[in-house]
């Protein structure tokens, strides 16, 4: 059911307005957001709808397909529910429309969420997206995105990058988004001609505000303290041996390596070359799994795989602890690696395909 119909069959009533927005899957530089450093993610096919009406009073009634509903109003505590994001959206949205009150909201979603596939994004933009259109706000796409990166830190309570939010609000289908998160400078770069990015989820979630994803970001905050640079993007690798304790010299490590990773991702994207792409995948992946310690048993697993199974490379993708693995495949062998991943790992499923061939 699209998030029109559950509006009408839960309010008994049209929505006055529907939007969407995709997820996105990494295709490398993981971490490196908040830690102002580039990033190299790329749209899903999968997305999230709501339909809304606003309120005259201060009330907050929501129905998702996933979460079923719940009912608060604008000045309630965060509770850790989906509502908290809509709390965020009204409270953003007031200080640009200062009548906006409450909200019926009905959500439906195809993106698997707590999956590295950023659905909590979505959530953010398809809300700003409906309520700015509705009151008619004039807003550009990255504002939108800073928006909603804002109602993380505040309503969600974790404190992440930008990464999601811009290549949500900001991405086109078919192209990876190079971001420099530093100046938000982006670039799009059409994906490999001959060659796809598949999605497989390991059959492990992990829910992001349960306090790991934080505290990496602390543990990176304190190496730039230590090697007193403004972030670790300004950092380099021969620093490390300044930074003593190992927990934080190996967070560092992947960090300042994953930040050059994908600048030569970029380059061997823009030079067709799948080869070497694929190499840096598995290396980033290694350095998730070893130094920054994010990855699960069955992210290892799904990786395994598909390296066994003839893929040119594969790394785990979003924040880890769970989630999705992005494989990159030859186009005729899209079918035969997948198959046999999901032979040889029995919780994983496929979850999409971003493949030139397929988008266009
Ligand atoms: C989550 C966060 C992003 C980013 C990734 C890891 O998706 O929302 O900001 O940090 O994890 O790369």
């Amino acid at each position: 059911m699209n998030s029109a119909e559950l509006f009408y069959s839960f309010f008994q009533k049209e929505p006055t307005i529907t939007t969407s927005a995709h997820g996105r899957v990494n295709l490398i530089g993981e971490h490196t957001d908040y830690n102002n450093g580039f990033v190299l993610p790329s749209l899903i096919p999968q997305s999230l709808q709501v339909s809304i009406n606003l309120r005259d009073d201060d009330k907050i009634i929501g129905i998702s397909s996933e979460f079923g509903e719940l009912q608060s109003s604008i000045s309630s505590l965060n509770d850790g529910t989906w509502l908290d994001f809509i709390r965020g959206a009204i409270y953003f949205c007031q200080k640009l429309s200062p009548t906006i009150k409450g909200m019926e909201v009905a959500v439906s979603s195809s993106i698997p969420s707590g999956s590295g596939l950023s659905s909590s994004a979505a959530l953010e933009i398809a809300l700003l997206k409906a309520i700015t259109q509705l009151k008619g706000i004039s807003i550009q796409s990255q504002e939108i995105a800073k928006i909603g990166q804002q109602i993380e830190h505040q309503f969600v309570g974790t404190q992440c990058g930008i990464m999601d939010q811009i290549a949500s609000a900001c991405g086109i289908f078919g192209q990876a988004i190079f971001l420099d998160c530093e100046n938000l400078q982006t670039k799009s770069i059409p994906v490999f001609l001959q060659h796809s990015f598949v999605i497989i989820h390991s059959g492990s979630t992990r829910k992001l505000s349960h306090g790991k994803y934080n505290e990496r970001k602390n543990e990176t905050l304190k190496a730039s303290k230590i090697l007193e640079v403004p972030s670790l993007r300004h950092a380099t690798i021969d620093q490390l041996m300044k930074i003593d304790d190992p927990i934080i010299k190996k967070r560092a490590k992947h960090i300042i390596s994953e930040n050059d990773r994908v600048i030569k991702a970029v380059s061997y994207l823009e030079q067709d070359d799948p080869i070497s792409f694929g190499e840096l995948m598995n290396s980033s992946h290694q350095s998730m799994r070893d130094d920054y310690e994010i990855s699960s048993d069955e992210l290892n697993q799904v990786v395994v795989s598909a390296n066994k199974n003839g893929a040119q490379g594969a790394r785990l993708t979003g924040a880890g602890f769970g989630g999705c693995v992005v494989i990159l495949t030859k186009n005729e062998e899209l079918k035969s690696v997948s198959e046999s991943i999901l032979e040889e790992c029995s919780k994983a499923y496929l979850v999409a395909t971003i493949s030139k061939e397929l988008n266009s």
